[in-house]
């Protein structure tokens, strides 16, 4: 299977490791501010630690740095790892910190609301200063569902955007290149992790 990096050479012809969102590490002090914060168990695996890590630099950013360059986190993995429970931790994090307009929401229901006709739902989801979709490609193979997470992702480009899924980047760029391409552009950043469920530990 192909790699975050392997794709973003092969679809943007350039490595996926930038900096140019600002510091990627945080003092230790303040990672450990996280960590009890979000009450994330890492077992000291370095995937979960790097995921820990991941949105910690997110919060941080939308939180101390909302003037600095806006972008995407993306969580892929498999099921249990503690995506939704970062998903709501960011959405939650935003709404205690900011006056500026949030919304978290299941892309299975985002896509449920479109279908009863409600047209205008990917521009509302595009004025949101932060937007959480969690679980995209729960639907996977409608083409109904990929022309619409591509219409709100396109519209959500330089906004704060946190998105998780099950699927890997590999599926996303079998999907629709385009939407692979956009999970990864200017300074949008993707994250696979490969671990096991926390039920099972
Ligand atoms: N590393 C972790 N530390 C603490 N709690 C965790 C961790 N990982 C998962 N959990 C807990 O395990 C449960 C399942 O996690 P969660 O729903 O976030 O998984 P998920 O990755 O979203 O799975 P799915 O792909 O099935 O949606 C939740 O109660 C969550 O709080
Ligand atoms: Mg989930």
């Amino acid at each position: 299977m192909k790699s975050v990096a392997q794709l973003a050479h092969e679809i943007l012809g350039r490595s996926q490791q930038r900096a140019s969102t600002g510091p990627q590490q945080l003092k230790p002090e303040t990672t450990e501010w996280y960590r009890e914060f979000l009450g994330f168990d890492t077992f000291d695996e370095p995937e979960l630690e790097d995921m820990l890590t991941a949105v910690s630099v997110f919060l941080n950013a939308f939180r101390r740095h909302d003037h600095r360059a806006r972008y995407w986190l993306t969580l892929l993995g498999p099921c249990g790892i503690g995506k939704t429970h970062m998903a709501k931790a960011v959405f939650k994090t935003h709404r205690a910190t900011s006056s500026k307009s949030q919304r978290y929401t299941r892309w299975i229901d985002a896509l449920n609301y479109m279908r009863d006709g409600h047209h205008d739902y990917p521009s509302e989801l595009a004025r949101e200063h932060l937007l959480v979709i969690d679980d995209v490609g729960a639907e996977h193979g409608s083409e109904y569902g990929t022309q619409k997470l591509l219409e709100v992702l396109e519209k959500r480009m330089g906004k704060w955007t946190f998105i998780t899924s099950n699927l890997c980047m590999e599926t996303f760029a079998e999907m629709d290149n385009r939407i692979a391409s956009r999970l990864i552009r200017d300074h949008n950043t993707v994250l696979e992790v490969k671990c096991k469920d926390y039920a099972l530990r």
